[in-house]
């Protein structure tokens, strides 16, 4: 899978380097961090591709590149905003903008509290489009008493929306018969 994910710039960047740690190693990575973030990671043995965000003429900016999934985390409500509107004016909003026009998956993961009505309307007008809308938003049912638990419970949904299999977090078990 060749998987794009930009970093913008909204709290919780040490999520996206969590995501980044725990990802496959099979998984081809194209990161592009926006000039409000800050990423900094070096990762071995993983198949990773920086790129600039305002290189438009980057790889990842066309859809013949092939990109099939691509990941916005954190997603400010700037880049939210800019999406919503067909904006591309750097990387992150133009990868998204490819990932709707390629109808492939698009996950955004806005962060803001609490979130303004017009934020509200975009993340309504992406959904209907069929991007996946997945905050970071903690659970209580998956025995989390750490914040690395939590940190682990958010990339492991990201990821299985995402389709990416892992058992980095604790599910649900009613202990079914
Ligand atoms: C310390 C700090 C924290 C911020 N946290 C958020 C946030 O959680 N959500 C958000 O939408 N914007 C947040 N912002 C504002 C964005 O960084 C700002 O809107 C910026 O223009 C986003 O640019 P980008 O979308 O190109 O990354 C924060 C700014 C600072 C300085």
């Amino acid at each position: 899978m060749k998987l794009a994910l930009a970093v913008t710039g909204a709290s919780g960047v040490g999520l996206a380097n969590k995501f980044i740690e725990h990802l496959p190693n099979t998984i081809e990575l194209h990161i592009v961090a926006s000039k409000n973030s800050a990423i900094v990671s070096i990762y071995e043995n993983k198949k990773i591709f920086f790129h600039n965000d305002e290189n438009i003429a980057s790889s990842i900016s066309s859809g013949s590149f092939g990109i099939d999934k691509t990941i916005i985390l954190p997603c400010s409500m700037n880049t939210l905003a800019k999406i919503a509107c067909g904006i591309a004016d750097n990387l992150p909003t133009r990868i998204a903008s490819v990932a709707l026009k390629e109808r492939k998956t698009l996950l955004l993961a806005p962060r803001e509290m609490p979130f303004s009505t017009i934020a509200l309307e975009n993340m309504h007008k992406l959904s209907f489009m069929g991007v996946i809308i997945s905050p970071p938003v903690i659970a209580y049912y998956s025995d989390i008493k750490t914040v690395e638990d939590m940190e682990m419970f958010l990339v492991g949904k990201w990821y299985d929306a995402l389709g990416i299999e892992n058992d980095i977090y604790k599910r649900w078990c009613n202990n079914d018969k």
